[in-house]
Protein backbone atom coordinates (compact mmCIF):
# COMPACT_ATOMS: atom_id res chain seq x y z
CA UNK A 1 0.00 0.00 0.00
CA UNK A 2 1.19 3.25 -0.73
CA UNK A 3 2.97 5.11 2.14
CA UNK A 4 2.60 9.00 2.32
CA UNK A 5 6.56 9.24 1.42
CA UNK A 6 5.65 7.03 -1.94
CA UNK A 7 2.64 10.00 -2.45
CA UNK A 8 5.28 12.34 -2.34
CA UNK A 9 7.98 10.84 -4.43
CA UNK A 10 4.89 10.25 -7.11
CA UNK A 11 4.08 13.97 -7.20
CA UNK A 12 7.73 15.06 -7.76
CA UNK A 13 7.87 12.86 -10.65
CA UNK A 14 4.69 14.12 -12.18
CA UNK A 15 6.07 17.57 -11.43
CA UNK A 16 9.21 16.62 -13.16
CA UNK A 17 7.45 15.58 -16.12
CA UNK A 18 7.09 11.70 -15.59
CA UNK A 19 4.54 9.34 -15.27
CA UNK A 20 2.38 8.15 -12.34
CA UNK A 21 0.04 4.64 -12.25
CA UNK A 22 -2.19 5.55 -9.37
CA UNK A 23 -4.99 3.60 -7.96
CA UNK A 24 -8.52 5.22 -8.49
CA UNK A 25 -11.93 3.61 -7.29
CA UNK A 26 -13.05 2.42 -11.01
CA UNK A 27 -9.67 1.77 -12.27
CA UNK A 28 -6.10 2.59 -12.29
CA UNK A 29 -5.06 6.12 -14.50
CA UNK A 30 -1.75 6.22 -16.07
CA UNK A 31 -1.15 9.78 -15.09
CA UNK A 32 0.83 12.89 -16.28
CA UNK A 33 0.63 16.53 -15.79
CA UNK A 34 -2.35 17.69 -17.52
CA UNK A 35 -0.27 21.05 -18.34
CA UNK A 36 2.76 19.36 -19.88
CA UNK A 37 2.49 18.47 -23.14
CA UNK A 38 5.91 16.38 -23.52
CA UNK A 39 4.08 14.18 -20.71
CA UNK A 40 1.10 13.61 -21.86
CA UNK A 41 2.47 12.79 -25.14
CA UNK A 42 4.60 10.00 -23.17
CA UNK A 43 0.81 8.82 -21.63
CA UNK A 44 -0.10 8.07 -25.35
CA UNK A 45 3.27 6.42 -26.01
CA UNK A 46 3.00 4.15 -23.13
CA UNK A 47 -0.24 3.06 -23.95
CA UNK A 48 -0.08 2.85 -27.56
CA UNK A 49 -2.87 5.22 -28.17
CA UNK A 50 -3.85 7.38 -30.92
CA UNK A 51 -3.67 11.27 -30.13
CA UNK A 52 -7.25 11.99 -31.11
CA UNK A 53 -8.47 10.19 -28.39
CA UNK A 54 -9.14 12.83 -25.20
CA UNK A 55 -7.74 11.86 -21.45
CA UNK A 56 -9.42 12.69 -18.51
CA UNK A 57 -8.46 15.39 -16.35
CA UNK A 58 -8.41 13.98 -12.47
CA UNK A 59 -8.73 17.33 -9.97
CA UNK A 60 -8.74 17.15 -6.77
CA UNK A 61 -12.09 18.82 -5.46
CA UNK A 62 -15.40 20.45 -7.36
CA UNK A 63 -13.76 23.81 -6.13
CA UNK A 64 -10.80 23.79 -8.83
CA UNK A 65 -13.71 22.86 -11.75
CA UNK A 66 -13.46 26.81 -12.51
CA UNK A 67 -9.58 26.38 -13.42
CA UNK A 68 -10.00 23.63 -16.29
CA UNK A 69 -13.37 24.70 -17.83
CA UNK A 70 -14.55 27.55 -19.61
CA UNK A 71 -18.17 27.61 -18.12
CA UNK A 72 -19.67 25.34 -15.37
CA UNK A 73 -23.52 25.24 -16.57
CA UNK A 74 -25.96 24.73 -13.51
CA UNK A 75 -26.24 21.17 -14.07
CA UNK A 76 -22.83 20.45 -14.31
CA UNK A 77 -22.15 22.21 -10.84
CA UNK A 78 -25.31 20.14 -9.67
CA UNK A 79 -24.05 16.98 -10.63
CA UNK A 80 -20.29 17.71 -9.26
CA UNK A 81 -21.59 18.52 -6.19
CA UNK A 82 -23.71 15.48 -5.90
CA UNK A 83 -21.27 12.59 -7.21
CA UNK A 84 -17.58 13.62 -6.48
CA UNK A 85 -15.85 12.70 -5.49
CA UNK A 86 -17.05 9.63 -7.50
CA UNK A 87 -17.14 7.73 -10.45
CA UNK A 88 -18.41 10.38 -12.70
CA UNK A 89 -16.53 12.33 -15.44
CA UNK A 90 -17.98 15.63 -16.82
CA UNK A 91 -17.29 16.25 -20.05
CA UNK A 92 -17.51 20.82 -20.68
CA UNK A 93 -15.90 23.35 -22.31
CA UNK A 94 -12.16 23.71 -22.45
CA UNK A 95 -10.33 26.07 -20.44
CA UNK A 96 -7.18 27.81 -21.14
CA UNK A 97 -5.15 25.45 -18.53
CA UNK A 98 -5.19 22.00 -20.00
CA UNK A 99 -2.71 20.96 -22.70
CA UNK A 100 -4.91 20.53 -26.05
CA UNK A 101 -2.85 17.04 -26.38
CA UNK A 102 -5.22 15.86 -23.20
CA UNK A 103 -8.43 16.92 -25.26
CA UNK A 104 -6.72 15.74 -28.30
CA UNK A 105 -7.23 18.57 -30.17
CA UNK A 106 -11.00 18.78 -29.05
CA UNK A 107 -12.48 21.96 -27.75
CA UNK A 108 -13.68 20.06 -24.32
CA UNK A 109 -12.57 18.49 -21.69
CA UNK A 110 -13.25 15.56 -19.82
CA UNK A 111 -12.97 16.15 -15.68
CA UNK A 112 -13.46 14.60 -12.99
CA UNK A 113 -12.61 14.22 -8.92
CA UNK A 114 -11.86 10.15 -8.26
CA UNK A 115 -13.06 8.85 -4.28
CA UNK A 116 -9.58 6.87 -3.74
CA UNK A 117 -7.78 8.38 -0.65
CA UNK A 118 -4.27 7.30 -2.69
CA UNK A 119 -5.58 9.60 -5.67
CA UNK A 120 -6.83 12.45 -3.59
CA UNK A 121 -3.45 12.63 -1.85
CA UNK A 122 -1.61 12.24 -4.81
CA UNK A 123 -3.81 15.15 -6.55
CA UNK A 124 -3.57 17.02 -3.17
CA UNK A 125 0.25 16.71 -2.93
CA UNK A 126 0.61 17.66 -6.38
CA UNK A 127 -1.49 20.60 -6.66
CA UNK A 128 -2.61 20.80 -10.19
CA UNK A 129 -4.53 18.16 -12.80
CA UNK A 130 -3.30 14.82 -13.84
CA UNK A 131 -4.37 14.00 -17.04
CA UNK A 132 -4.92 9.92 -17.03
CA UNK A 133 -6.46 7.94 -19.19
CA UNK A 134 -6.75 3.90 -17.93
CA UNK A 135 -3.57 2.27 -17.77
CA UNK A 136 -3.51 -0.22 -19.68
CA UNK A 137 -2.09 -0.46 -23.47
CA UNK A 138 -4.69 0.77 -25.71
CA UNK A 139 -7.99 -1.35 -26.47
CA UNK A 140 -7.09 -4.10 -23.78
CA UNK A 141 -8.75 -4.70 -20.26
CA UNK A 142 -7.94 -1.85 -17.40
CA UNK A 143 -6.22 -3.03 -14.94
CA UNK A 144 -7.91 -3.10 -11.31
CA UNK A 145 -4.85 -4.10 -9.11
CA UNK A 146 -1.06 -2.64 -9.15
CA UNK A 147 0.09 -5.70 -10.71
CA UNK A 148 -2.00 -5.96 -13.43
CA UNK A 149 -0.62 -2.14 -14.21
CA UNK A 150 3.17 -3.83 -13.25
CA UNK A 151 2.44 -6.38 -15.50
CA UNK A 152 1.45 -4.69 -18.64
CA UNK A 153 3.10 -1.57 -18.87
CA UNK A 154 6.06 -2.60 -16.78
CA UNK A 155 9.26 -0.49 -16.29
CA UNK A 156 7.41 2.22 -19.00
CA UNK A 157 6.28 3.52 -15.92
CA UNK A 158 8.09 6.31 -13.75
CA UNK A 159 6.21 5.29 -10.53
CA UNK A 160 3.11 2.43 -9.84
CA UNK A 161 1.35 3.91 -6.46
CA UNK A 162 -0.44 0.40 -5.08
CA UNK A 163 -3.94 1.18 -3.66
CA UNK A 164 -4.91 -2.31 -3.48
CA UNK A 165 -8.05 -3.39 -5.45
CA UNK A 166 -10.07 -0.45 -7.32
CA UNK A 167 -13.42 -0.68 -5.55
CA UNK A 168 -16.01 0.00 -8.49
CA UNK A 169 -14.15 -1.99 -10.97
CA UNK A 170 -15.70 -0.65 -14.36
CA UNK A 171 -14.75 3.22 -15.50
CA UNK A 172 -16.15 6.51 -14.70
CA UNK A 173 -19.63 7.56 -15.59
CA UNK A 174 -18.83 9.93 -18.75
CA UNK A 175 -21.49 12.85 -18.99
CA UNK A 176 -21.93 14.98 -21.74
CA UNK A 177 -22.88 18.71 -19.65
CA UNK A 178 -21.78 21.27 -22.31
CA UNK A 179 -25.54 21.75 -23.51
CA UNK A 180 -28.57 21.89 -21.78
CA UNK A 181 -29.56 18.39 -21.44
CA UNK A 182 -27.20 16.37 -20.28
CA UNK A 183 -26.47 12.47 -22.03
CA UNK A 184 -24.04 9.52 -20.96
CA UNK A 185 -21.50 8.87 -23.37
CA UNK A 186 -20.17 6.01 -21.60
CA UNK A 187 -22.03 4.53 -18.73
CA UNK A 188 -20.38 3.36 -15.77
CA UNK A 189 -19.65 3.47 -11.94
CA UNK A 190 -23.04 6.05 -11.43
CA UNK A 191 -25.67 4.78 -13.11
CA UNK A 192 -28.20 5.96 -15.16
CA UNK A 193 -30.98 5.63 -12.46
CA UNK A 194 -28.32 8.02 -10.26
CA UNK A 195 -28.58 10.54 -12.43
CA UNK A 196 -32.03 10.55 -12.95
CA UNK A 197 -33.11 10.76 -9.59
CA UNK A 198 -30.42 13.84 -9.62
CA UNK A 199 -31.86 15.67 -12.14
CA UNK A 200 -35.52 14.50 -11.86
CA UNK A 201 -35.87 13.75 -15.95
CA UNK A 202 -34.79 11.21 -18.36
CA UNK A 203 -31.10 10.60 -19.06
CA UNK A 204 -30.05 9.05 -22.86
CA UNK A 205 -27.29 7.15 -23.13
CA UNK A 206 -25.62 7.84 -26.60
CA UNK A 207 -22.42 5.14 -25.86
CA UNK A 208 -22.66 4.78 -29.92
CA UNK A 209 -22.24 8.22 -31.15
CA UNK A 210 -19.90 8.54 -33.61
CA UNK A 211 -17.92 10.95 -31.24
CA UNK A 212 -13.87 10.17 -31.96
CA UNK A 213 -13.11 9.16 -29.00
CA UNK A 214 -11.64 5.42 -27.48
CA UNK A 215 -14.67 4.16 -26.12
CA UNK A 216 -16.63 3.94 -29.54
CA UNK A 217 -13.76 1.61 -30.89
CA UNK A 218 -15.50 -1.54 -31.06
CA UNK A 219 -12.94 -4.02 -29.96
CA UNK A 220 -12.11 -1.75 -26.91
CA UNK A 221 -11.48 -3.60 -23.23
CA UNK A 222 -10.64 -6.75 -24.82
CA UNK A 223 -8.41 -9.93 -23.61
CA UNK A 224 -6.93 -11.65 -25.84
CA UNK A 225 -9.26 -14.87 -26.34
CA UNK A 226 -12.02 -13.87 -28.50
CA UNK A 227 -15.39 -13.36 -26.42
CA UNK A 228 -18.95 -14.65 -27.74
CA UNK A 229 -21.60 -13.40 -26.25
CA UNK A 230 -24.72 -15.90 -26.72
CA UNK A 231 -28.63 -15.98 -24.17
CA UNK A 232 -27.84 -17.34 -20.34
CA UNK A 233 -29.75 -20.32 -21.02
CA UNK A 234 -27.28 -21.42 -24.11
CA UNK A 235 -23.89 -20.48 -22.04
CA UNK A 236 -23.31 -24.27 -21.42
CA UNK A 237 -24.31 -25.91 -24.86
CA UNK A 238 -22.69 -23.29 -26.45
CA UNK A 239 -19.08 -23.44 -24.47
CA UNK A 240 -19.07 -27.40 -24.32
CA UNK A 241 -19.56 -27.07 -28.06
CA UNK A 242 -16.57 -25.04 -28.92
CA UNK A 243 -14.21 -26.85 -26.28
CA UNK A 244 -15.46 -30.25 -28.10
CA UNK A 245 -14.20 -28.56 -31.50
CA UNK A 246 -11.10 -27.43 -29.47
CA UNK A 247 -11.26 -24.41 -28.48
CA UNK A 248 -9.53 -23.64 -24.34
CA UNK A 249 -13.58 -21.97 -23.35
CA UNK A 250 -13.55 -19.85 -20.44
CA UNK A 251 -17.16 -19.47 -19.13
CA UNK A 252 -19.10 -16.64 -17.51
CA UNK A 253 -21.30 -19.10 -15.91
CA UNK A 254 -24.39 -16.67 -14.78
CA UNK A 255 -25.95 -16.82 -11.25
CA UNK A 256 -29.13 -18.62 -12.62
CA UNK A 257 -26.84 -21.52 -13.64
CA UNK A 258 -24.71 -21.43 -10.41
CA UNK A 259 -24.21 -24.89 -9.68
CA UNK A 260 -24.35 -26.59 -13.30
CA UNK A 261 -21.96 -28.91 -14.31
CA UNK A 262 -19.99 -27.22 -17.69
CA UNK A 263 -17.24 -29.01 -19.22
CA UNK A 264 -14.97 -26.32 -20.15
CA UNK A 265 -11.15 -25.65 -19.75
CA UNK A 266 -12.29 -22.44 -16.97
CA UNK A 267 -15.04 -21.35 -15.48
CA UNK A 268 -16.34 -18.14 -13.63
CA UNK A 269 -19.11 -18.29 -11.48
CA UNK A 270 -20.50 -14.67 -12.54
CA UNK A 271 -21.13 -13.04 -8.97
CA UNK A 272 -24.99 -11.97 -8.72
CA UNK A 273 -24.85 -8.75 -7.35
CA UNK A 274 -24.33 -6.13 -10.05
CA UNK A 275 -21.43 -4.25 -7.88
CA UNK A 276 -19.42 -7.87 -7.02
CA UNK A 277 -19.91 -8.25 -11.54
CA UNK A 278 -18.44 -4.92 -12.40
CA UNK A 279 -15.49 -4.89 -9.45
CA UNK A 280 -14.69 -8.57 -10.66
CA UNK A 281 -15.23 -8.38 -14.38
CA UNK A 282 -12.00 -7.05 -15.44
CA UNK A 283 -10.07 -9.56 -13.35
CA UNK A 284 -12.12 -12.52 -14.35
CA UNK A 285 -11.19 -11.42 -18.08
CA UNK A 286 -7.36 -11.05 -16.96
CA UNK A 287 -7.39 -14.89 -15.26
CA UNK A 288 -9.14 -15.97 -18.25
CA UNK A 289 -6.59 -15.08 -20.71
CA UNK A 290 -3.86 -16.18 -18.29
CA UNK A 291 -5.52 -19.57 -17.98
CA UNK A 292 -4.47 -20.15 -21.72
CA UNK A 293 -8.50 -19.72 -22.87
CA UNK A 294 -8.76 -18.64 -26.76
CA UNK A 295 -12.51 -18.02 -26.39
CA UNK A 296 -14.64 -17.06 -23.75
CA UNK A 297 -18.20 -17.88 -23.64
CA UNK A 298 -20.78 -15.30 -21.58
CA UNK A 299 -23.69 -13.86 -21.86
CA UNK A 300 -25.40 -9.88 -21.09
CA UNK A 301 -26.62 -9.12 -17.43
CA UNK A 302 -29.93 -6.95 -17.27
CA UNK A 303 -29.65 -3.46 -18.66
CA UNK A 304 -29.70 -1.61 -15.33
CA UNK A 305 -28.18 -0.24 -12.58
CA UNK A 306 -24.23 -1.25 -13.49
CA UNK A 307 -25.56 -3.85 -15.05
CA UNK A 308 -25.53 -0.96 -18.18
CA UNK A 309 -21.49 -0.21 -18.03
CA UNK A 310 -20.72 -4.33 -17.83
CA UNK A 311 -23.34 -4.67 -20.72
CA UNK A 312 -21.72 -2.28 -22.72
CA UNK A 313 -17.63 -3.50 -21.69
CA UNK A 314 -19.10 -7.07 -22.28
CA UNK A 315 -20.29 -5.88 -26.03
CA UNK A 316 -17.09 -4.11 -26.98
CA UNK A 317 -15.23 -7.03 -25.71
CA UNK A 318 -16.92 -9.14 -27.97
CA UNK A 319 -16.57 -6.42 -30.67
CA UNK A 320 -14.62 -7.29 -33.97
CA UNK A 321 -11.04 -7.08 -33.47
CA UNK A 322 -9.02 -5.20 -35.83
CA UNK A 323 -7.23 -7.24 -38.33
O1 LIG B 1 -12.79 5.70 -14.46
C1 LIG B 1 -12.20 6.30 -15.36
O2 LIG B 1 -12.77 7.13 -16.09
C2 LIG B 1 -10.71 5.97 -15.55
C3 LIG B 1 -9.95 6.45 -14.33
C4 LIG B 1 -8.45 6.28 -14.47
O3 LIG B 1 -10.29 7.75 -14.03
N1 LIG B 1 -10.19 6.59 -16.73
C5 LIG B 1 -10.51 6.18 -17.97
O4 LIG B 1 -9.82 6.83 -18.97
O5 LIG B 1 -11.30 5.31 -18.20
P1 LIG B 1 -9.75 6.37 -20.50
O6 LIG B 1 -8.76 7.23 -21.17
O7 LIG B 1 -9.51 4.92 -20.57
O8 LIG B 1 -11.12 6.78 -21.03
C6 LIG B 1 -11.34 8.17 -21.16
C7 LIG B 1 -12.58 8.40 -21.89
C8 LIG B 1 -12.45 8.14 -23.34
O9 LIG B 1 -13.10 6.94 -23.65
C9 LIG B 1 -13.20 9.28 -24.00
O10 LIG B 1 -14.38 8.72 -24.51
C10 LIG B 1 -13.59 10.18 -22.89
O11 LIG B 1 -12.88 9.78 -21.77
N2 LIG B 1 -13.30 11.58 -23.15
C11 LIG B 1 -12.21 12.28 -22.78
N3 LIG B 1 -12.30 13.55 -23.17
C12 LIG B 1 -13.47 13.67 -23.83
C13 LIG B 1 -14.13 14.74 -24.48
N4 LIG B 1 -13.60 15.96 -24.52
N5 LIG B 1 -15.32 14.48 -25.05
C14 LIG B 1 -15.88 13.25 -24.98
N6 LIG B 1 -15.30 12.20 -24.38
C15 LIG B 1 -14.11 12.40 -23.81
MG1 LIG C 1 -9.43 3.02 -21.05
Amino acid sequence: MATTSDIEKAAGVLRAGGLVAFPTETVYGLGANAEDAAAVARVFQVKGRPPSHPLIVHIGGAQQLGDWVGDVPATARLLAECFWPGPLTLVLRRGRRVSLEATGGLETVAVRVPAHPVALALLSAFGGGVAAPSANRFGSVSPTTADHVRGELGDAVGFVLDGGPCEVGVESTIVDATGEIPSVLRPGGVTREDLEAVLSCPVAVHSTSRVRVPGQHPSHYAPRARVVLVEPEKVVAEAELAQELGHQVGVFLPPSLADAPVKAHAVVSVPSSMAAYARGLYGFLRDLDQQGCDLIVASLPVEEGLGLAIANRLRRAAGPRPS
